[in-house]
């Protein structure tokens, strides 16, 4: 399955309003564009959105949002990330045509868990003891022999002092419950490059954001001005192909 990967939109309700709310939806409509334009060519079956989908966690920004992935007619699966509002968010989901779960792009080969890492009110990211309670018993239970792990938060530093004080603060949980099973990738957003690292037989991949991505190695709020996603080749091996457009 060719899955792709887009995170961290980051809209805003006033699409012309300053100058950062401006290029981040010109950079969502670029990218609506782009598809429609490449569709062929990227020869994709689903698309899933590690969070981030709004900066200001406004209704405004998740109408923009829904109404253009919808466009798509494909089937796309949606994560929260920590600048989400939960409660818009759920609302716009619900109202979306072709959103999924993302456990439902599952195939007989590869089964797909999407993950809430969202902690209200925070930038950093934690998986509850629920999620994990339950995640262990799936990954029990589970006759795939291939799985693959969507959420927002990156589990390992990337290098950029900015995003690692706010990554998953309990990746060592998560990863434990993962070593020893079938789970092979995890997909996740939040540090707005391009990072790729194997950890055992995980491959923990960070699409780049949409929006920009921020200046390697930066401590202050430094962007570098480029737009891209991945997309996911999940067969008996995993290939990732980044596209900056
Ligand atoms: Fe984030």
């Amino acid at each position: 399955m060719r899955i792709l990967h887009l995170t961290d939109t980051h809209l805003f309700s006033d699409k012309s309003g300053d100058v950062q709310a401006k290029m981040h939806h010109e950079r969502f409509i670029n990218f609506i564009n782009h598809f429609n334009k490449n569709r062929k060519l990227l020869n994709v079956d689903s698309v899933i959105v590690t969070g981030d989908i709004s900066h200001d966690g406004s209704a405004i920004s998740y109408d923009v949002f829904f109404e253009n992935m919808d466009s798509l007619s494909i089937p796309y699966a949606v994560l929260p990330g920590n600048h989400d509002d939960l409660g818009n968010l759920d609302t716009a989901i619900k109202i979306a045509k072709h959103t999924v779960a993302v456990e439902q792009l599952s195939n007989a080969s590869w089964a797909l868990f999407g993950l809430n890492s969202v902690v209200p009110r925070e930038d950093y990211g934690f998986i509850n003891k629920d999620t994990l309670y339950k995640l262990r018993e799936d990954l029990t239970d589970t006759t795939c022999e291939n799985i693959a792990i969507f959420l927002h938060h990156h589990l390992v530093p990337v290098g950029t002092p900015l995003v690692d004080i706010c990554k998953l603060m309990n990746s060592d949980d998560l990863l434990t419950i993962c070593h020893d099973s079938p789970v092979k990738f995890i997909g996740t957003g939040h540090a707005h490059t391009l990072f790729q690292r194997k950890i055992d037989n995980i491959l923990v991949s960070v699409s780049p954001a949409l929006c920009s991505q921020w200046e390697n190695g930066t401590s202050a709020v430094s962007i570098v001005n480029n737009s891209g996603f991945s997309i996911i080749a999940l067969d008996k091996s995993i290939f990732i192909e980044t596209h900056f457009i």
